[in-house]
């Protein structure tokens, strides 16, 4: 059996309000199990608890209640440390390196070698679109570059685990594309990354399994086609040469110069409908289940908390 990757198991933290007034419950039991090898999606909207959550399984604060492993062992043990790659959400690095040096001093704190460090660098910076940029500083990258610079950064150790917070953020599409093509391309080398984002569309090209967090609380999770499989919501059928036979005329949603398309919920409506339309001498043109998006399963889940 494969360990998972990262195991969460009931985390809660809370938080103080502003000037110490109220306190916020930002995770209130987030159970996770990330597979070893695969992409996982985290999503949430603004404040759902995505970065408190990594920045716990990070290690980077403490969690009030619960538990953390990877690959099997509790998070504070220093030497999974090795094993991960993170980007955090807001990277801010001294802005006067260059992008080069910014690599190298992080390749430096996991004893990288001069020889090897220099090579991996340059091949870091290559791969993450910063060729002919490694000598620009810092404070002269756009938000995209940053965003970059950083992912070069987390992948300097060559870690088998990365977790990326809104790896995308900050990128017009094309940079979000070539990010999500390096992404799958680090999936194909057999690594696992656990990466946040509210850009649903990413998550849904990219993603094998999601987690969708809303207010400090797991509200939907699993594999990705099965989450979207679920539910076919409706199908549509088209076709032309023959007027709607009267027992579908209640189906249809347009009719156009010969065209017509109708609307049927189930699998059986749509075997008998299609045999109905071919045995009257139809044609039929498209045959299309309406699956549910992950953007739908998110928006519903938000409505749901929102009533609760
Ligand atoms: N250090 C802190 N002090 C007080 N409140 C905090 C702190 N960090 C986070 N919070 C609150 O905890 C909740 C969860 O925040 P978190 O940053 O984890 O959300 P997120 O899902 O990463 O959101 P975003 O999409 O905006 O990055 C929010 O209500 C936030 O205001
Ligand atoms: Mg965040």
């Amino acid at each position: 059996m494969t360990k998972d990757a990262i195991l969460v198991k009931n985390l809660k933290k809370h938080f103080k309000g502003h000037l110490s007034i109220g306190r916020i419950e930002a995770l209130k039991g987030v159970n996770l199990e990330v597979k070893e090898g695969g992409i996982y999606g985290f999503i949430g909207p603004n404040g759902a608890g995505k970065t408190t959550t990594l920045k716990i399984i990070t290690g980077l604060i403490f969690p009030d209640e619960g538990e953390v492993q990877i690959f099997g062992k509790p998070h504070t043990d220093y030497i999974i440390r090795k094993d991960i790659g993170f980007l955090p959400e807001s990277p801010y690095f001294y802005d006067y390196l260059t992008g080069e040096e910014l690599v190298k001093f992080f390749g430096s704190l996991f004893g990288i070698q001069k020889k090897e460090l220099n090579e991996r660098t340059k091949y870091l910076l290559d791969l993450v679109g910063l060729k002919g940029k490694e000598k620009i500083p810092l404070r002269k990258y756009s938000k995209g570059m940053l965003q970059r610079v950083g992912l070069a950064q987390a992948l300097i150790n060559d870690a088998k685990l990365l977790i990326l917070d809104e790896p995308m953020s900050g990128l017009d599409p094309i940079g979000r594309r070539e990010i999500r093509d390096l992404i799958l391309k680090l999936k194909e080398e057999g690594k696992t990354i656990f990466f946040s984002s509210h850009i649903l569309a990413d998550a849904e090209m990219i993603c094998d399994e999601v987690a969708i967090i809303v207010k400090g609380k797991i509200v939907q999770k699993g594999r990705l086609e099965e989450l979207l499989a679920k539910d076919v919501q409706f199908y549509d059928i088209s076709f032309k040469g023959i007027e709607t036979p009267p027992e579908l005329k209640d189906k249809v949603v347009v009719a156009f110069e010969g065209y017509s398309m109708i609307r049927l919920k189930d699998e059986d409506e749509v075997d008998k409908a299609l045999a109905t339309l071919i045995n009257k001498g139809g044609k039929i043109m498209s045959l299309m289940p309406h699956k549910t998006s992950l953007e739908e399963i998110f928006l519903s889940s938000i409505e749901e908390k929102k009533n609760e």
